[in-house]
C-alpha cells in the first residue's frame, strides 16, 4: 500500500497490476467512496490534463476539491514562503495534494515534510509518474500486452519527464525493446540508460525515426518544451524536428499505436488524428480511470 507516489521505481508488476485491474472497474463509476475527503491540487506549472482529471476522478467518487492553478502567483509563495512550509499548512485542510511544481525533486521534497499523501503531478524535467501509469495502462489496453513491447520515444528527451517515468516502470517488464530517437542535444539523460541496463532492457539511440516505422509497436511522440530552453534561438534549433503525418502513420505496422502525453503544438499533424493507429486522445481519458484508481487504493487503505 502506497502514501506518497514520488517516483516511478515505487511501482512494482504487483501493484501496477492492481492498479490497473480496480481503473478496468471504473470506466462509468460514479460513486460516495470518498465522500468526507478532501483532495488539494496544488499547481506551480499549467496543466489542462492532470489537474482536471485528478479533480474529476476526485468528484466521482464523492470526494471534494480545493484548487490553485498558478500557486505561484496565486499562493503565499509569491510572498516568500517556502513549499514546506506551505506543504505543512495545506496538510492541515485536505487529506491529499496533488503537487505540480517546476523543480526536479520538489515533491520529494514535499514528502519529507508532509503527514498525509503526496502525489508527484509532474516535477520540472524530473518525473511524472501518474502519467507513466496511464501510459502503461493505454499500452496494456490497445494492444493486449506489456512484454515484448518495442517503443520507440521521440523528439525531447532531454526535458520531457513521462518518457523518464515510463522507462522505469517498463525496466518491470520482460523483453522490452526501446529506442530513444532524438537530436544529439535533446538525448536522454545517462540515469536512465544505467537504469535500463542494470534492469536488462534492451536500448538504442538513434536520430532516424524512418527506419523504425514498420518494426515499432508503440511511437511514443513528445513534445520539443519551449519554456524548458534558456534562449528561443536554442528552441528553434529543434522546433519541429520530427513530425508525424497521416503518410507516416500509414506506413506503420498494423496494430501499432501512436501516443503522446499532450499538449501538442506541431509534432503530430491533426490530419493523423483520424488514424487507426492514434490513441493520444483514449490516452487522456485512461488517465482519468488511472487517478480514480490511484486516489480510491490511496485514500480507502
Ligand atoms: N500530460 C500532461 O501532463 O498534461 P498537462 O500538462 O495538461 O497536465
Amino acid at each position: 500500500m502506497m502514501h506518497h507516489i514520488v517516483e516511478s521505481q515505487q511501482f512494482n508488476r504487483k501493484n501496477i497490476g492492481d492498479i490497473f485491474a480496480l481503473a478496468d472497474t471504473l470506466e462509468h463509476t460514479r460513486d460516495q467512496s470518498l465522500t468526507g475527503k478532501i483532495m488539494a491540487s496544488l499547481f506551480y506549472e499549467p496543466s489542462t490534463r492532470t489537474r482536471f482529471s485528478f479533480e474529476s476522478a476526485m468528484l466521482r467518487l464523492g470526494g471534494s476539491v480545493i484548487t490553485t492553478e498558478n500557486a505561484k502567483e496565486f499562493s503565499s509563495v509569491s510572498k516568500g514562503e517556502t513549499l514546506e512550509d506551505s506543504i505543512r499548512i495545506v496538510n492541515t485542510y485536505v487529506d491529499i495534494i496533488v503537487l505540480r511544481h517546476d523543480e526536479e525533486g520538489a515533491s520529494k521534497r514535499a514528502s519529507l515534510v508532509s503527514q498525509v499523501p503526496i502525489i508527484n503531478a509532474g516535477d520540472g524535467t524530473g518525473q511524472h509518474p501518474t502519467q507513466a501509469l496511464l501510459d502503461l495502462y493505454t499500452i496494456q489496453r490497445e494492444l493486449g500486452k506489456i512484454d515484448g513491447i518495442h517503443i520507440a520515444f521521440v523528439g525531447d528527451l532531454k526535458h520531457g519527464r513521462t518518457i523518464r517515468s515510463l522507462s522505469y516502470l517498463l525496466g518491470n517488464f520482460n523483453n522490452i525493446t526501446i529506442d530513444f530517437v532524438s537530436p544529439e542535444g535533446l538525448r536522454v539523460g545517462d540515469d536512465i540508460k544505467l537504469y535500463l541496463t542494470e534492469h536488462g532492457v534492451t536500448f538504442h539511440e538513434t536520430e532516424d525515426l524512418d527506419a523504425l516505422k514498420e518494426k515499432i509497436d508503440v511511437l511514443y511522440q513528445t513534445r520539443i518544451q519551449k519554456e524548458r530552453f534558456t534562449s528561443t534561438e536554442e528552441y528553434q534549433k529543434f522546433k519541429g524536428c520530427y513530425q508525424i503525418n497521416r503518410e507516416f502513420a500509414d506506413s506503420m505496422k498494423t496494430q501499432s499505436i501512436i501516443m503522446h502525453p499532450l499538449p501538442r503544438v506541431d509534432e503530430i499533424l491533426p490530419e493523423v488524428d483520424a488514424s487507426p493507429h492514434a490513441v493520444y486522445f483514449k490516452q487522456a481519458h485512461y488517465g482519468l480511470l488511472i487517478r480514480m484508481a490511484l486516489l480510491k487504493h490511496i485514500l480507502t487503505a
